[in-house]
């Protein structure tokens, strides 16, 4: 049976992984903590994510800002006017997405329309209230940002950021000029984002604060048709659904590179593509057949986007589920900081002479989402062994490996676990259990995906040898502890 979000949020806490913010009160609707091993596990994602990202190109730096954002940021980027959310209005008074509330009663997406043509799609199909059971009266558009007074008796109104990309593109000038002018230029940023969300749900896949991990690359939009490293990807197949498919193809199929470009994708644009992709299933093993680019059309993309794919993760309960997006933003944004601050935002590119406002191309990920997603994935409530098991790969598990003497009353064979546990825990994320049986260490050790087990036994007294067992197979066998350490670093770079 697959797995709920309901069991995973009984697992997440129990174990530790994620839990309900101000829970002791009672918990805050789409706030949540994250605990001593979602932590380790969300710190493991995050790290690497910088590397892939930040490797891709000698300028691609990260920086670190504040959340709460001058008012007229948002001003100029649009988020005043257009970040709203439907909403619609029961007769008791209660607030739903209206256009979650049409996807779950008529079963498909239902982004992009107006109020009005939602409110006509509630009344021809009779949808209720899913709380209250009584008529959904209004559709209206509410903004989702949280303003924050700024001071005591004024009138400042900064705003908590609903995305982390503004802070990149407010820095552009003075990041330009440091990063010495040259394009592509990246500005990354791992960070907080807020959203008044109107129905936060499914744990931490809709939530109010969360992270996003996001990668602004500026660049020369006369140079949209190229990439210098394009052959690198050149032969890879994406798993791709376009728009005009949607009818035909069931979740996704596999197009070239070329394919892609045939469609008036620009080449700049499917490099990042390929990337994204690369990213997904070969850094963080997201099997090949769960995951997907999914194009959206002009009623969907969010209102600052040209090109607009979403990454999607086929979750257990939810299907085909939105992680983050690959965003051609134009020169929306620079553009709009321009007018509206007066900050001339429009550089002379020394290598090709020209003046104009960089465009940007905007790689976002949401960090909880996705850490939900890989732990969906790696829940397994029904292994043969008995006992739940987490299969994350040892780059993403809390721990890479557990220490157990095989017996605690026998001093020589504590003292040389002792040693064992020393010799790995400076350099490899590493605990030691000795209470209760083995077998019920190597279920502890299971139920939160640790990668490897290594027992000390009497043998190891003499031998020098540790039993090494590991988390996917259960398979053991005899390693001499002078080598554990470069065969732990060999299967955490596998
Ligand atoms: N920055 C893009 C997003 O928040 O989806």
């Amino acid at each position: 049976m697959a797995v709920t979000t309901k069991d995973l949020a009984t697992f997440f806490k129990k174990k530790g992984f994620i839990y309900p913010s101000s829970d002791i009160y009672g918990g805050v609707a789409g706030l949540y903590d994250y605990g001593h091993l979602g932590t380790k596990l969300k710190k493991n994602l995050e790290e690497l994510w910088r590397k892939f990202f930040l490797g891709l190109d000698d300028n691609f730096f990260e920086i670190e800002t504040a959340n709460i954002m001058h008012e007229n940021v948002f001003k100029a980027s649009g988020h005043l006017e257009n970040f709203t959310d439907p909403v619609a209005i029961s007769e008791s008074g209660h607030f739903e997405r209206a256009d979650h509330l049409l996807e779950r009663a008529l079963g498909k997406r239902f982004e992009g329309l107006t109020p009005k043509e939602m409110m006509d799609l509630i009344e021809k199909n009779k949808i209720k209230c899913p709380v209250s059971g009584t008529k959904i009266v209004d559709v209206k558009t509410v903004n989702m940002m949280f303003p924050v007074q700024l001071g005591v008796g004024t009138k400042n109104t900064g705003y908590l950021r609903p995305e982390t990309a503004q802070s990149p593109y407010v820095n552009f000038k003075l990041q330009y000029e440091l990063q010495r002018r040259k394009l592509p230029m990246g500005l990354a940023l791992i960070g907080r984002a807020y959203r008044n969300e109107i129905s936060p749900r499914n744990l931490t896949l809709r939530q109010r604060e969360f992270t996003q991990a996001e990668l602004q690359i500026f660049f020369d939009p006369s140079k949209i048709t190229e990439h210098p490293d394009f052959d690198e990807i050149k032969a890879e197949k994406l798993n791709v659904l376009l728009v005009g498919d949607r009818d035909k193809v069931k979740t996704f199929q596999k197009m070239t590179t070329e394919a892609l470009i045939k469609k008036d994708l620009p080449k700049f644009y499917v490099y990042y593509l390929a990337k994204i992709q690369q990213f997904y299933l070969k850094t963080l093993g997201i099997p090949e057949e769960k995951f997907r680019l999914y194009q959206l059309d002009d009623k969907e993309k969010a209102f600052y986007n040209k090109y607009h794919f979403d990454l999607e993760i086929e979750l257990n309960e939810h299907g085909f589920t939105e992680i983050g997006g690959l965003h051609y933003r134009t020169d929306h944004d620079l553009s709009g900081h321009q007018r509206i601050s007066g900050e001339k935002m429009e550089i002379h590119d020394e290598e090709s002479g020209k003046k104009f406002i960089p465009h940007v191309l905007e790689i976002s990920m949401g960090v909880d989402r996705l850490t939900y997603a890989l732990l969906d994935l790696a829940y397994d409530g029904e292994a043969e062994r008995g006992n739940i098991v987490l299969n994350l790969s040892p780059k993403l598990a809390p721990f890479l490996c557990a220490v157990f003497p095989l017996v605690k009353n026998k001093p020589e064979v504590v003292a040389k676990a002792r040693e064992v546990y020393n010799l790995l825990k400076g350099g490899y994320s590493c605990f030691y259990d000795d209470s209760g049986s083995v077998g019920r260490r190597y279920a502890r050790a299971d139920e939160i995906g640790t990668s490897y087990c290594i027992t000390v036994d009497f043998e190891s007294l003499d031998d020098g040898c540790v039993t090494l067992r590991d988390l996917k197979t259960t398979k053991q066998e005899r390693v001499k502890i002078s080598e554990l350490k470069n065969r732990l670093f060999g299967y955490y770079f596998a």
